[in-house]
């Protein structure tokens, strides 16, 4: 079974997140992801595996639930997350050319993680700002009435 690192982690952060709960069960399964998450990052494989021994939550189960959560990743992340929209609205305002111009700019696909770590990029149904039309955020900022060429002056400016 691939978790998806090769790294060797400080297993300190996972010691301390399993010490706040007591009597660990499957129930417990998605708060302990989540702050495994938020400590290391993602969800690096040593980590699952050495909580699988600890809390006897078999891998394959949490191997399972982490990969049925969009909110999970098995892998390092990206330093921002660029949410691109594919939306109806988007797309009839030129969202396809920023999608495009994200990809080429970047060299990279959606769903995946530019080769410095610096952007994660992701396509979504809708960001709900259509009057924004077309538009992408970067972590928690919006950006809209986007062209190609804003779009890669903005990507530019992240450092
Ligand atoms: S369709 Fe793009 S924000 Fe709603």
């Amino acid at each position: 079974m691939d978790f998806g690192s090769k790294h060797t982690l400080d297993l300190t952060h996972l010691d301390d997140i399993l010490s706040t709960f007591t009597n660990i069960t499957q129930n417990d399964l998605i708060p302990i992801l989540q702050k495994i998450q938020s400590s290391y990052g993602y969800l690096p494989k040593q980590v699952l595996m050495e909580m699988s021994e600890r809390t006897g939550i078999a891998a394959s189960h949490i191997y399972g639930v982490a990969t049925f959560y969009e909110q999970f990743y098995l892998q390092p992340r990206g330093k921002h997350t660029i949410r691109c929209c594919r939306g109806t609205a988007c797309h009839v305002k030129g969202g396809p050319e920023i999608i495009e111009a994200i990809k080429s700019h970047l060299n990279i696909e959606p769903g995946q993680t530019t080769e410095d770590m610096k952007f994660n990029f992701e396509l979504v149904a809708c960001l709900g700002t259509c009057f924004l039309a077309p538009v992408i955020m970067i972590d928690d900022d919006y950006f809209g009435h986007l062209t190609p060429d804003k779009v890669k002056e903005i990507l530019e400016s992240y450092d």
